[in-house]
């Protein structure tokens, strides 16, 4: 989604700006600007596209020089990507960039346009806040945007500058995210730690609807109704170097070589004696015990690891646990209360539908508990308890590393609640733990034993149209988001299926040479998904399997096969999963497309 920067200080202004929001690039966007105040005027260079053609642009008409300003990436909402809709956006006296959505922009638009208010160039909501401020600013600055926030309504984060106000930047949010960085003598504001990383790691969260002014290189808050605040300087607890590619040609890649570390950091302090031990996250036994169901909700990925702990949770600790997407479960009317736990899964910590859903049930009374990737983000402040994955910056916007952990805290959760509630012995939890314990190692080496196996398997997709991921159990969970990986960053079509499902209706799409991938690593399943290979195979299908290094699986079986090393199957699906993200990333790569930055998508969806 779009992503807001902001300076002040003694640096350039204009680089500053388009340096952090290359480091917010992988947010997703469509067009780029910046608005600096240049010789006392705010000066505004906006272009549709890259922002590259926002610097080239400024080669050729002037880059904006000056001490204090604002900059935007556009993800359109509202209006095309074009230069005009890109942001800032001005009113007389007030300039704005804007991330999120205002919901009743088209009544103040009337408002303004009742009360003589008609120059509005783009087709955005937010040239209409930008308005709306010019409208009621009477000289005083904070007290406008407070007059504003009484009367805007949706998700959104502003920064602002007033052009009577020089060298001054203002910020506002109310649900979409916004730090503030404080550096020596110098301010940020950005949508995220890495656009600032570069320069200071010390950063200041916003809460909802406070107001920062930015002025002389240091920040004030204050509150909705004026008052002046406190707030604690936060430390980000990773350098710039995570921020950066390290060497590797992709995020994406470099996110997937550092899964063994992220899941080694995830649980490593969440285990006691050999034994899963969840309290300092407000988890024990007693609390675990406590639930009649539990519900996970999340979306994509995130939803997609709900899949996996669902089967987990259920085989260990015998509860009932119902997964759904929280765009459907919003607005379900859901039968949820206070005996039971709901866990939102979200590596961004602000996906607009999940942040709905943790409102919705806690006014049902029930538990809440957010495995969540960013430190501070919304659904991390409002939830009851929060298990914090440790997979540092994720930047590709195809998440691979936050998948992975979030798959790691499933199975410390299933643990422990299946050791609290009795269904499996201390012994069995060891055992399990500790294989746990020694999965990152067996990640590692499963990246180096196939990652060339599956670069040139990518290279008989490349010409695939569409394509089926199957698997049965555990595997069906899994494959779901492998086919999600494979289409979001190839562009192929590609759809999960319950391998035993598809003489229902699906087998019918099978032709020559469709590629099926076919995820085969539960031994009690395996003769059954064979025979579902066997089907697609008779009918003319390309067939790919990941299965493990043992499995009884020949070539006239299968085209190609990758192996993977055999654990336990529980734990399977941590090993599986990285073929699965092999095969998608190579085989964007080998079609030329953008991996980090897959087209129309965003990385965090703060809007609905
Ligand atoms: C796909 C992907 C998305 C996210 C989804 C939820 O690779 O990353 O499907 O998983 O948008 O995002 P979070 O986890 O931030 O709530």
């Amino acid at each position: 989604m779009c992503g807001i920067v902001g300076y002040v200080g003694p640096r350039d202004c204009s680089d500053v700006l388009i340096e952090a929001l290359t480091k917010l690039e992988y947010r997703g966007y469509d067009s780029a600007g910046i608005a600096v105040f240049e010789n006392g005027r705010i000066k505004v260079a906006k272009s549709k596209g890259r922002l590259t053609d926002l610097v080239e642009k400024m080669n050729k008409e002037g880059k904006p020089k000056g001490h204090a300003g604002i900059g935007h990436t556009r993800w359109a909402t509202h209006g095309e990507p074009s230069d005009v809709n890109s942001h800032p956006h001005s009113g007389r006296r007030v300039t704005i960039v804007h991330n999120g959505i205002i919901e009743n922009y088209k009544e103040i638009k009337q408002f303004l346009i009742d009360n003589d208010r008609t120059e509005f160039l783009s087709d955005t909501d937010t040239e209409v806040v930008a308005q709306l401020l010019d409208f009621y600013y009477d000289g005083d600055p904070v007290r406008c945007i407070r007059r504003v926030l009484h009367e805007i309504r949706g998700s959104f984060a502003l920064g602002i500058v007033f052009a009577d106000r020089p060298e001054t930047v203002y910020a506002v949010r109310c649900e979409s995210p916004l730090i503030v960085g404080q550096g020596k003598g110098e301010v940020f504001i950005a949508s995220d730690v890495p656009a600032i990383i570069k320069y200071t790691k010390d950063y200041y969260l916003l809460d909802h609807k406070e107001i920062a002014v930015l002025r002389n290189g240091t920040v004030q808050f204050c509150s909705l109704h004026g008052r002046i605040i406190e707030k604690e300087l936060l430390t980000a607890d990773w350098d710039e170097d995570s921020a950066e590619k390290g060497g590797y040609p992709h995020f994406m890649i470099k996110e997937i070589h550092e899964q063994p570390t992220a899941v080694k950091t995830t649980i490593t302090p969440r285990i006691e004696n050999g034994l899963p031990d969840l309290s300092e996250c407000g988890i024990t036994p007693e609390t675990l015990r406590g639930f009649k169901n539990i519900f996970i909700v999340a979306c994509g990925t995130a939803m997609h690891a709900g899949m996996v702990g669902k089967y987990v949770i259920e085989k260990l600790a015998r509860v009932s646990v119902t997964v759904d997407i929280a765009s459907e479960f919003r607005y379900r009317d859901p039968l949820i209360d206070e005996n039971d736990l709901v866990i939102i899964i979200s590596q961004s910590g602000e996906t607009a539908d999940s942040k709905a859903v943790l409102s919705l049930v806690k006014q049902r009374n029930a538990k809440t508990l957010a495995v969540v990737n960013v430190k501070g983000s919304s659904i991390a402040r409002e939830a009851d308890m929060v298990i914090y994955t440790h997979a540092g910056p994720e930047i590709a916007v195809a998440s691979t590393k936050a998948y992975m952990v979030q798959l790691s805290v499933m199975y410390l959760l299933a643990f422990e609640m299946a050791f609290a509630k009795g269904r499996i012995s201390e012994e069995e939890c060891r055992r399990l733990t500790l294989e746990l314990v020694r999965v990152p190692d067996i990640i590692d080496q499963t990246i180096k034993r196939i990652e060339n196996v599956c670069r040139y398997v990518s290279t008989k997709l490349i010409t695939a149209d569409s394509l089926l991921y199957i698997g049965r159990g555990l595997d069906y969970a899994l494959s779901m988001e492998g086919s999600l990986k494979l289409k979001e960053i190839s562009y192929i079509h590609s759809e999960s299926y319950a391998a035993g499902e598809l003489k229902h209706g699906t087998i019918s799409l099978i032709t020559e040479g469709m590629p099926v991938i076919a995820v085969a690593t539960q031994n009690s399943l395996f003769e059954k998904t064979l025979s579902n290979i066997k089907e697609v195979k008779a009918r003319g299908a390309m067939t790919i399997v990941i299965c493990d290094q043992k499995a009884d699986i020949d070539f006239d079986v299968a085209n190609y096969i990758v192996r993977i090393p055999r654990i336990s199957e529980m734990l399977m699906p941590m090993i599986a999963t990285v073929p699965m993200q092999l095969l998608a990333y190579y085989t964007s790569v080998n079609k030329g497309n953008d991996v980090d930055k897959p087209r129309n998508l965003a990385k965090s969806v703060t809007v609905e």
